[in-house]
């Protein structure tokens, strides 16, 4: 089965002219599947003209929810509009006026191979010690005047109305992956996370800001789940703008995202964009 992977389109950002040059791509290529593992838009319309685009372009298309993808303004959350049912009724129901596969509501089978995934979330496991920041920084996301942006527009409420503890919602969305897996009857499975699931794909820079960044970008937890069952081939993740493809036994783990256009070393969007989209075979 022929896969093309991407993920952090950004499209609300990078502009209609880069999901254009995305759906040619993807074209060209022919792949069986297109795995996009999140971070595609904030906007609900943005969100479902990139999934029409993309579904136009290949015959199925699975998808994960990036953190941008769960936003939410305050008064948004105050109508109920949070990060939870962004990711149980928003854009599942995107997805499916689309034609394409939410694997954050539910795996499923494509030709005998498992799809599983989630968002994941942060839960603080890939924290840089060394950096010595208080953990009342991380309980904030401010540090060195600079802010994570998922602790104000991405609220995930708990029982009692106020916002869930980033590592319970890591906890949460951890146990949907392994409930997913126990369901999954496929000999071989692709699992898809936006969080990063593997110490090794984190992209180390020496700016104090970047290094407490780190704190928010993966979830360790989510690499054990992949790892402990061995029919995962291959796990393809997003949310770090770096990409990476390595293997870990049997697993190969790949990171292929597009990231914002200022990101793209002056390179044309064509050319970012065929950069972006990772041809893999499973
Ligand atoms: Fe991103
Ligand atoms: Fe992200």
């Amino acid at each position: 089965m022929r896969l093309a992977v991407t993920s952090d389109i950004h499209i609300d950002k990078n502009g209609p002219g880069a999901l254009a040059a995305l759906a040619a791509r993807v074209r060209t290529l022919e792949p069986d599947v297109l795995v996009l593992a999140g971070d595609v838009a904030t906007s609900p319309t943005t969100l479902l003209e990139t999934f029409l685009a993309l579904r136009a372009a290949a015959p199925r298309v699975v998808y994960v929810a990036g953190n941008h993808d769960v936003w939410s303004h305050p008064e948004q959350v105050a109508r109920g509009q949070h990060a939870w049912w962004r990711l149980d009724e928003l854009l599942p129901a995107l997805c499916r006026e689309a034609g394409v596969d939410c694997l954050d509501a539910a795996g499923v089978e494509i030709d005998g191979v498992g799809f599983v995934g989630t968002l994941g979330w942060y839960d603080l496991s890939m924290k840089d010690e060394a950096l010595g920041a208080p953990d009342e920084a991380y309980t904030r996301g401010e540090f060195h005047g600079l802010k994570w942006m998922d602790h104000v527009y991405a609220v995930f409420p708990g029982e009692d109305g106020r916002p869930m503890a980033p590592w319970a919602v890591a906890d949460r969305l951890r146990s949907r992956l392994q409930a997913q897996l126990r369901a999954c009857v496929a000999p071989r499975v692709v699992a898809l996370t936006h969080m990063v699931a593997f110490d090794e794909q984190l992209h180390h820079k020496p700016h104090p800001g970047w290094r407490f960044c780190q704190a928010f970008i993966g979830h360790r937890g989510l690499g054990d789940v992949l790892r402990a069952d061995p029919r995962v081939c291959l796990a393809v993740a997003g949310h770090t703008h770096t990409p990476s493809d390595l293997r870990f036994g049997g697993l190969r783990a790949v990171v292929s995202p597009l990231g914002y256009r200022g990101e793209w070393l002056g390179r044309p969007t064509e050319e970012a964009v065929a950069a972006a989209v990772a041809l893999v075979e499973v």
